[in-house]
């Protein structure tokens, strides 16, 4: 029979399907029993990520060389590494390692915009930030998962299609975001009817086939409210910060602190809170009107103990012939500074939490 150092050579000896690394290397074993009389061999393996088709493989890989070496029974559980390893090891790993959205290795950080209910601005604050993120000289990546409302490739003005060639998928890009919809995929704007297993299935095509490259930051646009695509992302991505979008009326802030709830119920960070339409400003007379009410904002946050990261004002964009695009403020518009600001304190926020790892 087998002896534990034995077991910790053989196991020691296979990799980790996701760092690249042995499990040896990555301290991945975390237990052995060894059962004389029972011919039984059981292991406790800590991986990057636990739940994958890699982890099938592996498992089958450790009943072999056990079974090889003379145990009768393998027992196996698994569980994922420590975030501070996982850490360690994103830091060491190159481009060509990190490859693929949801690999534990992946650098990019995903940023999901939320709100309670539909009607709020999520879509236009989406598009906004992503844009005033990447005029921040950051790599940004844009999913309009709003499956059933998707309407970001109007905002944004494109009028491409993202190129299939061989099984990958080109996001569009503009201003320089790269962005990718349901949209493309529906024909002649009609409505779609999901299912839910079909709703995840896409989202994780979004993640794994589209050819986003390099990403700094990957913001996605959810559908309103706490429903199932909001609760699939959420399980899916490994690590995700969000922000929620609210208009000042009070009773529109209470509706969206249910969205902000399921953030961090599904251990994910919120990262602040945008009101949005929060006054009108005459031109003329340079005073404000609290159109939809006062205080949504404020008193979202408070709620959620996050920051509030901006207030925008009612106002249209400026329509350029030129570099048309409905609802993306200029750079110089005075609501296109708002959303500089606003990147710039996300871009602070994340900073500040890398290193507080
Ligand atoms: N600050 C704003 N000022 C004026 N109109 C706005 C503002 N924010 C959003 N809108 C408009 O309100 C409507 C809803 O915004 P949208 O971003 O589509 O909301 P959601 O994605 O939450 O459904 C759109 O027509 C949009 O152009
Ligand atoms: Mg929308």
């Amino acid at each position: 029979m087998i002896n534990e150092q034995q077991v910790r050579e053989l196991v020691g000896a296979l990799h980790d399907p996701f760092l690249h690394k042995t499990l040896a290397e990555t301290n991945g074993i975390v237990e052995v029993t060894i059962k004389e009389e029972k011919e039984h061999v059981s292991v406790k393996i800590a991986v990057a990520k636990t739940g994958t088709p890699e982890q099938l493989n592996l498992q089958m890989e450790i009943v072999n060389v056990l079974k090889g070496a003379g145990a009768k029974s393998v027992g196996i559980r698994f569980t994922e590494l420590d975030a501070s390893v996982l850490e360690k090891f994103r830091g060491q790993a190159t481009a060509a390692e990190a490859q693929g959205m949801l690999s534990p290795l992946n650098k990019t950080k995903f940023i999901s915009i939320a709100s309670g209910k539909g009607g709020v601005g999520k879509s236009t604050v989406s598009v906004n930030l992503a844009v005033a993120l990447a005029r921040q000289g950051k790599k940004v990546g844009l999913i309009d998962a709003d499956i059933y409302g998707f309407s970001v490739p109007d905002m944004m003005g494109v009028q491409t299609m993202p190129v299939i060639k061989e099984d990958r998928i080109y996001p569009v890009e503009r201003f320089g975001v790269k962005m990718i919809s349901m949209g493309f995929f529906v024909e002649n704007n009609a409505p779609v009817v999901w299912r839910g297993p079909m709703l995840g299935k896409v989202l994780d095509q979004f993640f794994r086939d589209v050819e986003w490259g390099e990403l700094d930051y990957l913001l996605l646009d959810l559908p309103p409210g706490t429903g199932d695509v909001a609760l699939d992302i959420h399980q899916m991505l490994p690590e995700s910060y969000e922000i929620v979008v609210t208009t000042p009326h009070p009773t529109a802030a209470f509706v969206a602190a249910r969205a902000g709830a399921m953030a961090i119920k599904t251990e994910h960070h919120i990262l602040g809170v945008v009101e949005n339409m929060s006054w009108f400003q005459s031109d003329v007379s340079g005073e404000k009107e609290y159109v939809f009410g006062k205080g949504g904002g404020p008193k979202l946050a408070e709620e959620l103990r996050t920051e509030l990261l901006a207030q925008i004002p009612l106002g249209q964009p400026d329509i350029l012939e030129e570099d048309f695009a409905p609802s993306v403020y200029a750079k110089n518009h005075s609501t296109g500074q708002l959303y500089l600001e606003m990147a710039q304190k996300v871009i602070d926020a994340l900073d500040q939490l890398d290193q507080e790892q």
